[in-house]
C-alpha cells in the first residue's frame, strides 16, 4: 500500500481477486453529510486518478467512515468500568489494518487474563479530557453551528424542482425540513430531515444514496432506515407526498 506524506492524504494498492488487477485508491478526507464538500473530493480523487495512471472512468466509487478519538488512540477493551465483560475496538482512525491487529491482540489477552504492554495505553474507559480538549471544544462548536445553522437558518435547503433522477435534496414544507429523494423514474419519497440522535439535519450522499449526519456522523438509507449509529430510529416518516402539487 502506498500513502502520500504530504495533504491531502491519498493512497493506493492493487488487489487481484479474479486473476485481474484492480486498483483501489482513496482520496482526501470530507465530513459526513456536506455533499459539496464530497463532490469535491470525488472531483480531486478522479482528477488525480486521471493524472496519475490515465485512469479515465472508474468501475466502482464508494464512500467510508472512519472514527476518530480525540486524543489519537483507538478504544479498546471494557466498554466500562461496570461492564468488564463487554469488549469494544473502535476508533482506528482509518489505521484499522495495523490497530484492528493490535486490538485483536489485546483482547484475546484480555479473555485470557493475561496482560498487555498497550492495554492501558488503548483503554476503551479512559477519561484524558486534556489530550483532546481543543479537537473536543472545536468539534463541538461545529455541532452547535450545525445545530443553528442547518435548522434554523435552512441552509442546505433546495427546491424539490432542482433534485434530478437518482438524487436527493432537503425541501422546506410547512417549517420542516425534510429529506426528498427522487428516484430514477421520477417519483419522490420524503422523510424528515432531522437526525434522530440529536437533531442535526442530515445531508445527501450522492456516491451511496444516503442520508448521513454532520454532527456524528450516522447514516440513513433513502426510506430513513438507520445504517450506521449513533442514531438508533429511523429518520421519520412523513405524510407529505411530495408528488403533489
Ligand atoms: S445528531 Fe446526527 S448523529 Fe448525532
Amino acid at each position: 500500500m502506498f500513502i502520500s506524506a504530504g495533504a491531502p492524504t491519498r493512497s493506493f494498492r492493487t488487489a487481484r481477486p479474479d486473476g485481474q488487477d484492480w486498483l483501489i485508491a482513496a482520496g482526501k478526507e470530507f465530513k459526513p453529510g456536506d455533499p459539496e464538500q464530497q463532490r469535491d473530493a470525488i472531483a480531486d480523487l478522479r482528477a488525480w486518478l486521471l493524472d496519475c495512471f490515465g485512469i479515465q472512468a472508474l468501475s466502482h466509487l464508494w464512500t467510508n467512515e472512519d472514527f476518530r478519538p480525540m486524543d489519537g488512540v483507538a478504544f479498546v477493551g471494557a466498554a466500562t468500568a461496570s461492564q468488564p465483560d463487554l469488549l469494544v475496538a473502535t476508533g482506528f482512525e482509518a489505521w484499522g489494518l495495523t490497530q484492528g491487529a493490535v486490538a485483536a491482540d489485546i483482547i484475546a489477552s484480555t479473555i485470557l487474563g493475561a496482560e498487555h504492554p498497550a492495554a492501558d495505553l488503548l483503554r476503551a474507559n479512559r477519561v484524558r479530557p486534556l489530550a483532546g480538549g481543543g479537537t473536543f471544544v472545536a468539534e463541538n462548536s461545529k455541532i452547535a453551528a450545525h445545530l443553528v445553522g442547518d435548522r434554523l437558518l435552512r441552509r442546505k435547503v433546495v427546491q424539490v424542482e432542482d433534485i434530478g433522477p437518482g438524487e436527493g435534496g432537503i425541501v422546506s414544507k410547512k417549517g420542516e425540513q425534510l429529506a426528498v429523494t427522487r428516484h430514477q423514474d421520477g417519483s419522490l419519497s420524503a422523510v424528515s430531515a432531522v437526525c434522530t440522535h440529536l437533531g442535526c439535519i442530515v445531508g445527501w450522499n450522492a456516491t451511496d444514496r444516503t442520508w448521513d449526519c454532520p454532527c456524528h456522523g450516522s447514516r440513513f438509507d433513502e426510506s430513513g432506515k438507520v445504517l450506521t449509529g449513533p442514531a438508533v430510529s429511523p429518520l421519520a416518516q412523513h405524510a407529505w407526498d411530495p408528488s403533489a402539487p
